[in-house]
């Protein structure tokens, strides 16, 4: 047996134990005492959680230790808790705190080093890894940072990669190039070489939104997290590999790509909500898990809103730096998916609403349908959206649709390759008959000050 017990390090850092406190402190966090079984009651009493916005801790899961969280940023308003501002504010935030990049330091140890084992003794099956829809081939990690070192440069990338469990120390892992991680392991196959990667999950959310960007590559995605921390992100070493993973990660695995292995994998219930097919994808052989003592395992079901917001923020930035070049800009809002997206501006002139579309299709290829609406519509509701477009939208007039633009990639049938925007905004010059009737007091009242049960 090769456990190391070490006393329970002292907290340094913001870490996901205290984003967890923060969100139960604002009653955005559920809890579950009785016991659930991974593979057939999480998946669904996650999907029953995801519908009321808030995040869901079980605290007894069949996996002695381990607790699960999920949904942890299912709603704007935990965005907006974390960033410490308004949900319309998050972005700019965002965009202004990322371009301050701080280098992470590695520090002597961690709480993620509480509890070590290698060799024999690193079993997969410990973990209650979750199988999330009725098709996927089996459990599949799915918030785990994936960290590696290009071969060539031995700078840091972190990404984050589905992981399908295929024994008690082989993963799958889905990865391909433009992907950074993909073009790292291709380098390092073509020197016949393993990638060490080492896999954390239960991070802070500052760390999986860094994760999720997509920066230049050769940019270390631990710096990103370190400027929303304003705070160098402290690392330790790993057991048997030369990278280093966050010291409060609340589980760590370890372990190499092989070179030149493939292996099938999936089916998997992916962000669109469909299956993608069984692929031949790369396998991780798994040397060392290390974990806290009493873990919290993080989870995130692929196509939920929390996906969305973490793969979103980012993208939202790139699409709020583009279109703030040409309008004035309240808020940028990318749900249900990240292909597309609702703008609400200050409108100037009649022109402005198709130069927004146009500057956001530019700015994000992904990119699909693009609505701009004037600054009274909430574009975090999507039914405010569609009044919008319903009452003040001129599609005769008011459309901008390219064809045969780039899009989504991965698209066997060729339905991402055109793009729609739609000016769903009042004509300026008849302002006050398009103007939005208003309750007094509508925007200051506190139910919970008059209902009996809150
Ligand atoms: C929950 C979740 C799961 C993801 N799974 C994958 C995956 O399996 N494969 C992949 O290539 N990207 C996946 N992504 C997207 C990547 O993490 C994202 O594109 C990231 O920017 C890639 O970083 P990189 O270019 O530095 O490798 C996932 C994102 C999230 C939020």
């Amino acid at each position: 047996m090769e456990f190391i017990h070490r006393k329970r390090i002292p907290f340094m850092q913001k870490d996901l134990r205290s984003f967890i406190d923060l969100i139960a402190g604002n009653n955005h966090l559920l809890t579950v005492e009785r016991e659930v079984d991974p593979k057939f009651d999480i998946p669904a009493v996650m999907k029953a959680a995801e519908k009321t916005g808030k995040a869901i801790l079980f605290k007894n899961v069949g996996k002695p230790g381990f607790r699960i969280i999920n949904n942890l940023l299912g709603d704007r308003k935990m965005l907006a808790l974390l960033f410490g501002t308004s949900q319309e504010r998050v972005v700019v935030e965002w965009v202004k705190q990322v371009k301050n990049p701080v280098e992470p330091r590695i520090v002597g140890t961690g709480a993620v080093k509480e509890v070590i084992k290698k060799g024999k003794d690193v079993d997969l099956e410990t973990l209650p890894i979750v199988t999330h829809c009725s098709k996927d081939a089996g459990p599949f990690i799915t918030a785990g940072m994936v960290i590696a070192k290009d071969p060539e440069t031995g700078i840091r990338n972190v990404s984050i990669n589905r992981m399908q469990l295929k024994g008690q120390d082989k993963l799958g892992i889905r990865m391909m190039p433009p992907q950074h991680l993909g073009m790292i392991h291709e380098k390092s196959e073509k020197l016949g070489k393993n990638l060490e990667i080492a896999v954390a999950i239960g991070n802070h959310p500052y760390e999986i939104l860094s994760a999720a960007t997509s920066v230049d590559f050769g940019i270390d995605e631990f710096t990103l997290a370190g400027a929303l921390h304003e705070d160098p992100l402290g690392l330790v070493k790993c057991e048997t590999v030369d990278l280093e993973v966050p010291a409060y990660a609340e589980v760590v695995i370890e372990g190499e790509v092989l070179a030149g292995v493939r292996e099938p994998e999936g089916p998997y219930g992916d962000f669109m909500q469909f299956y993608v097919p069984v692929m031949n994808n790369h396998v991780m052989k798994v040397k060392a898990i290390t974990h806290r003592r009493d873990p919290i395992y993080q989870t995130i079901q692929a196509g939920s809103l929390e996906d969305t917001h973490i793969l979103g923020l980012s993208r939202e930035g790139i699409v709020y730096e583009a279109v703030s070049k040409v309008a004035d800009v309240k808020a940028v809002c990318m749900v249900p998916t990240i292909l597309n997206c609702m703008i609400s501006i200050r409108k100037r002139s009649e022109t402005e609403p198709r130069d927004v579309a146009s500057a956001a299709f530019g700015a994000y290829s992904w990119l699909k349908y693009c609505v701009v609406v004037d600054h009274d519509v909430n574009v975090f509701d999507v039914s405010d959206v569609w009044w919008a477009m319903a009452t003040r939208g001129r599609m005769d007039k008011a459309v901008l649709l390219k064809e045969e633009a780039l899009g989504f990639p991965r698209d066997p049938f060729h339905i991402h390759q055109s793009k729609l925007g739609i000016d769903a905004t009042a004509p300026l010059n008849q302002w006050d008959e398009f103007e939005r009737k208003k309750v007094p007091g509508e925007e200051a009242i506190r139910l919970e000050d008059f209902v009996s049960s809150f």
